[in-house]
């Protein structure tokens, strides 16, 4: 049985969840955390997205790390510079405003950050021992015991900071392959000196770090410890045992209120931020009870793939941990803790784990924000987007797929009477296919919400209805937004092949686009051809679904890598999905395209020209190498004189994060009679 349909059969009390918890000398209300990441917002945005958690019933909220050294300068926030106490101040106001609890997160990236990539970051990377970083190309600096000290006085003097600002307490990373992680681990700190060698030496930074924040910050304020139980790279590494042992010893020389486990190194992100193709489902969690036998009565978290309140309450109430936190429900919806709270669960948003609008915009070097919710990131500046109009229309919305589905919703919050008109038996547009592929039934799970909040603003859904220039203009709308979305070519073009229109002999085969493979699987037959010039999830999806079906398939790229966009600094689906695919027997094959195309013979080449290899018997051949706009309605409207938006993959075929995004903006001039 998949997570969610666990979750939607699950009937665990929430009640559970609903219990204060002491945390040294303060108690927060509930067990759901907004725990630590950092969103890569300025102080223009950021008080606003951790006070829309705050006032959405977070129980305890942490901030993305802090900083707290030169050598760590991701030109984010720099909490040991004098302009902290400023910031920290305005954080916390903004969650006390809210009846909130913030704790700062302190840090330092080590091996992890990413030498200067602006004039205002480091180019200083530092390390237990000159050791290069598995995701980054960089080498450490091996770190002198003077500069050890003086990181110690830094992350005391941060924690200080913190504390003078305002917030309740602070929480020392050492997860996450991050420095104080990398000590720890036998992997990477190969000292000889009293920081490296047995697991006390090993500790003796944390130990020394939590300490120094004690002396400063004193018995009254909260100090939490991250912390990671498995590094999950075999035994040269930090495993369970190993963990165990090295925090009974942090344990027995330093004082913290708590210890929040988490991923552990960088070497498996994917066990970090868990996307949802992954099997894995609350496997932090499951480290509570190692984690408990060693701190005694400290409370215990964890963070990641704990994705509904159902599964929250379950794992607390098991006494696997005392606390949990949901990072991405939270950036999905931030009212998730009062929902639950009120008995309306049902209308949580749901985060469909595709890590697009959070991680991997931040990696891409911006900021996060979320693919279901664009108000992410945007509280401050949307705070009045859907207030109520004066004077409200009739917004006509053509197309029911994640635009419309979002136009519609968003003009009803304004209070436009709200007509969606959909050709289609079902909601969802290209959702529908793209939730039928393995793992990616969150897809559905959000056209269910959708489709459930329209429910609730009255919003009139017309399925099975074609528009027309006519029949639209017989509702006399206020606004028409057409949202009718895009389809796949079959036509041969890539981009990736200037040097032709199309792929010769094409016209012999069975051509599909991967929608409608998707959706008829059997369609396909034994032995598929997939072309993907895009390196997203859709062609990988597909070619894991044809292969659970029985079928062959090859899935080939022009791309040096199949599933090139799936990366750990990306979506992170490349580490979780290509081996399933390769123990499905999914020939993969990078740098080539098409050279021709004879019935069931198709002719393989590497894209430089040093090879080539004929392939018999291939029953369909599914292309996904460019899309098309629909557009011919939008352009009936404007000439039949009336008020039209055209949004989402109707303007220019992108992502699921543009049709949202732009669903959302749609409908803010409608022209209402009065
Ligand atoms: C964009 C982003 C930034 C993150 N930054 C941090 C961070 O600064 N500190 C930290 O301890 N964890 C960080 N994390 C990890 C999260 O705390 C959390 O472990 C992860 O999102 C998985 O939990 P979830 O499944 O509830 O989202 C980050 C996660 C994301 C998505
Ligand atoms: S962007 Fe996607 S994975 Fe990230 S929080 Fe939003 S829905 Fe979840």
């Amino acid at each position: 049985m998949s997570w969610y349909l666990w979750a939607m059969s699950s009937t665990t009390d929430l009640d559970t969840l609903w219990r204060p918890l002491a945390l040294g000398t303060i108690e927060v209300p509930n067990r759901i955390m907004f725990s630590a990441h950092s969103p890569a917002h300025g102080i223009d945005r950021y008080p606003g997205y951790l006070a829309a958690r705050a006032r959405g019933g977070a129980g305890l909220i942490v901030t993305g790390a802090m900083p707290v050294h030169p050598t760590t300068d991701l030109a984010w926030f720099r909490a040991w510079q004098d302009g902290a106490l400023e910031d920290f101040r305005t954080l916390a106001g903004a969650v006390h405003d809210e009846g909130g609890t913030l704790f700062t997160q302190l840090h330092h990236m080590g091996l992890q950050g990413m030498h200067a990539q602006r004039f205002d970051m480091t180019s200083k990377i530092v390390a237990p021992s000159s050791v290069p970083s598995p995701v980054f190309d960089v080498h450490g600096h091996a770190l002198a015991e003077e500069e050890i000290a003086e990181i110690v006085e830094h992350f005391a003097q941060s924690a200080l900071t913190a504390k003078e600002a305002g917030m309740d307490g602070v929480e020392i990373h050492a997860a996450h392959g991050y420095l104080l992680f990398s000590f720890l681990s036998p992997l990477t700190n190969r000292r000889t000196d009293g920081y490296g060698g047995s697991v006390e030496n090993r500790a003796r930074f944390v130990i020394e770090v939590l300490r120094a924040v004690r002396d400063k910050v004193g018995e009254d304020f909260p100090v939490g410890l991250k912390f990671g139980m498995d590094e999950a790279v075999g035994p040269l590494g930090f495993d369970p045992a190993t963990a165990a042992e090295t925090l009974r010893v942090i344990r027995g020389a330093a004082s913290f209120d708590y210890v929040s486990l988490s991923g552990a190194a960088y070497h498996n992100l994917e066990h970090l931020t868990t996307p949802i193709t992954s099997v894995l489902d609350a496997h932090i969690a499951e480290q509570g009870p190692l984690a408990r036998e060693v701190v005694g009565e400290l409370p215990v978290f964890a963070t990641c793939a704990i994705r509904t309140l159902d599964r929250a309450a379950e794992i607390v109430a098991s006494g696997k941990v005392d606390m949990v936190g949901m990072v991405r429900p939270q950036m999905a919806d931030p009212d998730l803790v009062r929902k639950g709270q009120g008995g309306r669960a049902a209308e949580i948003r749901p985060c469909v784990g595709a890590n697009q609008g959070c991680w991997r915009r931040v990696f891409r070097g911006g900021q996060v924000s979320c693919t279901v919710n664009p108000e992410t990131g945007r509280e401050t500046e949307w705070a009045d987007r859907f207030n109520p109009v004066e004077h409200p229309g009739r917004v006509v919305v053509v197309g029911g797929g994640p635009a419309g589905l979002k136009a519609a919703e968003s003009a009803a919050r304004r209070g436009h009477e709200v007509i969606l008109l959909e050709r289609g038996a079902a909601l969802g547009g290209q959702l529908i296919a793209a939730g039928s592929l393995p793992r990616r039934d969150t897809w559905h799970r959000l056209v269910d919400h959708l489709k459930g909040s329209l429910d609730r603003l009255g919003v009139d859904v017309r399925l099975g209805t074609e528009a027309t220039a006519e029949s639209v203009s017989a509702l006399d709308p206020d606004l028409v937004v057409v949202a009718t979305g895009s389809f796949y070519g079959t036509d041969g073009f890539s981009i990736l092949r200037p040097d032709r229109m199309t792929i010769p002999g094409l016209e012999t085969a069975l051509v599909l686009d991967p929608e409608a493979a998707a959706l008829n699987p059997a369609s396909c037959g034994r032995r598929v051809l997939i072309v993907d010039d895009h390196g997203t999830l859709p062609a990988l999806g597909l070619a894991e679904l044809l292969a659970q079906g029985g079928a062959e398939v090859e899935l080939i790229t022009a791309h040096p890598q199949v599933g090139i966009q799936l990366s750990v600094i990306s979506t992170m689906d490349h580490a979780t999905i290509y081996p399933r695919l390769l123990r499905a027997g999914v020939r993969c094959t990078p740098e080539a395209t098409i050279s021709q195309v004879d019935g069931s013979r198709v002719s393989i080449a590497g894209i430089y020209g040093t090879w080539e290899r004929e392939l018999d018997g291939v029953e369909s051949v599914v292309l996904l190498q460019n899309r098309h706009p629909r557009t011919q309605l939008h352009d009936e409207l404007l000439a039949a004189g009336l008020a039209v938006e055209l949004i989402g993959d109707a303007y220019a075929p992108r992502e699921v994060d543009e049709a949202i995004l732009e669903g959302a903006s749609s409908g803010l001039q409608v022209m209402a009679r009065v």
